[in-house]
């Protein structure tokens, strides 16, 4: 056959792989999240999320600090109330279990970078992300419980809020009220293209969110939408997001894509907790090498467009020396 091009050539040895690789799985990028409960001494497995557990803030210093020595500098914290409500009255309590949590973390390692998630749903007795009356989840009253979760995170001390409610107008509400109570440089990293999903069943379970009533397609994305999904990046934009994510990542790589086509900002991508029920089950069943479709999956998302992502696999990652080059 003619020989003048062999695209083999370049994929003969592991180093040639390597030095001609497109995309480089950057582990500085990853953002480890943790699920925080009242209480001292508390670690309790989630079943179906193996590996990752709801801790009290003692043990968070204690699982934060060790995965810091690894190398893991950025975390996502999710509140879990001991109480409930009508209102989500304990999202926005200066005392409430992440407001406490963010306050001692930032004490005790002031150089870990914490992102917050600014959402109602596991505050409120009913499990939506809003206000809910007469069976509808209300969008405008819930813009102010939003805003002031927010402002209390940021008064605690997180260095990021990520509003993930899907409300109209949120991130504007969220930097108004940011910039009146004195935080006009703390960033909005925005879940602007988050679609109802059932990838989130073991989040919810670990959260305790799951709603009581209904379901959440009223407010989070269609997943037969595309440009919907170009709509809603650039209104946070122009809201003053200043990062945006797309939400779940693995079958949503063409969101991805076409995000980091249509916006400057920051790109993040949440590698969910179904997608990693998923990998942690198949590698537990033999059914794949647990490395390999971690390594497979999380380098996709950045070849997608991904500049950086939120990961339950982050801990094993950094312990286990994955992605560091060819194996
Ligand atoms: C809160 C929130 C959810 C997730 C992140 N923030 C749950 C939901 O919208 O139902 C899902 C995260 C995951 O599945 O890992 N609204």
């Amino acid at each position: 056959m003619d020989s003048l091009i062999r695209p083999r050539r370049i994929r003969m040895t592991p180093a040639l792989r390597d030095l001609t690789a497109e995309t480089r799985a950057d582990r500085s990028r990853l953002i480890m999240p943790h699920f925080v409960v009242e209480g001292d001494g508390v670690r309790a497995g989630i079943p179906s999320m193996p590996g990752i557990c709801r801790v009290s803030a003692d043990n968070l210093l204690r699982d934060a600090g060790r995965d810091l020595g690894l190398g893991v500098r950025t975390v996502l914290l999710f509140g879990i109330p001991a109480e409930k409500d009508d209102s989500g009255s304990f999202a926005f309590d200066e005392n409430g279990v992440v407001q406490k949590a963010v306050r001692a973390l930032k004490k005790e390692y002031p150089e870990i970078c914490v992102i917050t998630d600014v959402c109602l749903c596991e505050y409120m007795n009913h499990g939506h992300c809003g206000i809910v009356r007469d069976g509808k989840i209300l969008n405008d009253p819930t813009l102010d419980l939003l805003a002031r979760t927010a402002l209390s995170h940021a008064a605690a001390g997180a260095d990021v809020v990520a509003p993930s409610d899907m409300m109209d107008g949120r991130v504007k509400a969220v930097r108004s009220m940011l910039d009146a109570g004195g935080y006009a440089d703390l960033p909005i990293l925005s879940y602007a293209a988050k679609y109802a999903s059932a990838f989130y069943g073991p989040f919810r379970e670990a959260a305790g969110s799951a709603p009581a009533f209904g379901d959440r397609r009223s407010y989070q994305m269609d997943f037969r939408n595309a440009r919907e999904a170009e709509k809603e990046i650039l209104l946070d934009a122009a809201e003053g997001a200043d990062m945006v994510m797309v939400k779940p990542a693995l079958a949503y790589l063409d969101i991805l894509r076409r995000a980091r086509e249509i916006t400057r900002l920051p790109l993040c991508a949440y590698n969910v907790s179904g997608e990693y029920s998923m990998v942690k089950s198949a590698s537990a069943a033999g059914y794949g090498d647990e490395e390999r479709l971690v390594t497979e999956i999380i380098t996709a998302m950045f070849r997608a467009g991904a500049d950086f992502i939120i990961s339950y696999h982050t801990r094993d990652i950094f312990e286990k020396g994955w992605l560091e080059h060819e194996r």
